[in-house]
């Protein structure tokens, strides 16, 4: 029972006998709070870990559209300091997130001229290198790309053979999935393509 609905029970406030349950209630509390650090203690090795990642582009002519490695003819590219893959800067800052590491952006600052124009697998694999030394491997990874335009399902397959190419996992744990955005905001007027992802890591151990 919580500190505070004991509190709350007027009987209880009113009795000769409450301070002494409520310091019971307080050492119990202390108590539970020891076995919480110590659980939080043990996190690291947490069998399953999962993680979220989400990205957002802004579209413009004079850019190539590279989505999970792939050039998709199209008008528009994403803009970015790097290639602008959505997609791998979403899933590499999944896999961080459930490792519970800093974000892409920490790791590869779009400030530093050494990451200008560079490949999105490199922040991929190192964010994969990084899950292996942890001790963990990709359980399941699913993604939605968020794109008015162009149409994605003649490119998935592609797409999901080369993630999976660069998680060094079987295609069969890696799910690829495309949604306009009814033609709202800039996502669904073509100003902008968005990702989101959730992944799962399994400890080596067990997996
Ligand atoms: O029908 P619903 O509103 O759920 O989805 P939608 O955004 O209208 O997209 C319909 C289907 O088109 C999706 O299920 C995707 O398979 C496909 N799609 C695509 O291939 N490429 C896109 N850029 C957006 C959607
Ligand atoms: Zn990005």
């Amino acid at each position: 029972m919580a500190l505070q609905s004991l509190r709350g029970r007027s009987a209880f406030s009113s009795s000769r006998a409450a301070p002494k349950a409520f310091a019971r209630v307080q050492r119990t509390c202390r108590a539970a709070s020891v076995v919480a650090s110590a659980t939080a203690v043990k996190a690291p090795s947490l069998p399953y870990r999962v993680g979220h990642g989400f990205d957002l582009h802004r579209l413009a002519e004079g850019y190539k559209l590279i989505i999970g490695g792939i050039d998709i003819p199209h008008t528009k590219g994403c803009e970015a300091h790097s290639d602008g893959d959505v997609l791998l800067h979403t899933v590499t800052d999944a896999i961080l997130g459930a490792l519970c590491l800093p974000d892409i952006g920490q790791l590869f600052p779009d400030t530093d001229p050494k990451w200008k124009g560079a490949r999105s697998d490199i922040f991929l694999k190192e964010a994969v290198r990084l899950m292996h030394e942890k001790g963990y491997v990709l359980g399941n990874l699913d993604c939605t790309i968020i794109a008015q335009k162009p149409k994605l399902s003649p490119h998935k397959e592609n797409i999901r053979n080369n993630v999976s190419a660069i998680l060094g996992a079987d295609p069969s744990v890696v799910n690829i999935k495309a949604k306009t955005h009814e033609k709202v905001d800039s996502l669904g007027e073509e100003r902008s393509i968005g990702c989101h992802a959730v992944v799962m890591l399994i400890r080596k151990d067990i997996a």
